[in-house]
């Protein structure tokens, strides 16, 4: 059974485990890297997951263990505070294929439309990335760009697709 949480300061050894697993079975999925954030202190990874008004970043916990993540932050500027976007989307291969995934996109998409509000949200995508694509797909995302090598990974291109979803409003 699956639980999903907001995480906070308290889970930053998990989060900070998970997210670096992450980054290096699938470094074409993010575009921060290992290298980048395997030096990151606990204390500013907990500084990370503290509760802001903004943004918050979701556990999914099977048998007590962090097995997925999920992030969600509003735009900053005033004219672009009625989106949100998802960024982190990482779920261990041992969970992969049960939903895990789904449930993480499902409660940051709620969040979005009750706690911050926002009108749609986006994220970005590797565009040769078909799970995380149909995993969008599936939660009411649609493609509405494509960015020509968007990063370099070891020197190879990677292309990302843009999609946004569009909440209902609220009332
Ligand atoms: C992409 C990822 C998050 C999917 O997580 P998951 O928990 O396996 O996804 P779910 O089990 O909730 O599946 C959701 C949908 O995606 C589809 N899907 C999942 N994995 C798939 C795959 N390998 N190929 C095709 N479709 C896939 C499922 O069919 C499912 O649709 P359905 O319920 O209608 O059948 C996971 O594979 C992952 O963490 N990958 C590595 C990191 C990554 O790519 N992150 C995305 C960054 S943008």
């Amino acid at each position: 059974m699956t639980e999903i949480r907001v995480l906070g300061a308290a889970d930053a050894a998990a989060f900070q485990a998970l997210r670096l697993s992450g980054l290096q079975e699938c470094p074409t999925a993010f575009a921060s890297s290992f290298e980048e954030e395997s030096g990151r202190e606990l204390p500013a990874v907990a500084e990370r997951l503290a509760p802001q008004g903004d943004r918050a970043v979701f556990g999914a916990f099977a048998g007590g263990e962090l097995a997925g993540v999920v992030g969600l932050m509003r735009e900053g500027h005033r004219k672009l505070a009625h989106k949100a976007f998802i960024w982190g989307m990482y779920v261990a291969p041992a969970a992969r294929k049960q939903g895990v995934g789904r449930e993480l996109v499902a409660t940051a998409l709620s969040f979005a439309a009750t706690e911050l509000r926002v009108r749609q949200v986006t994220l970005g995508v590797n565009a040769a990335n078909p799970a995380a694509i149909v995993l969008y797909e599936r939660m009411g995302f649609k493609a509405y760009g494509r960015e020509p090598c968007f990063m370099l990974v070891d020197g190879v291109p990677q292309d990302e697709l843009q999609m946004v979803c569009f909440l209902p409003p609220a009332d």
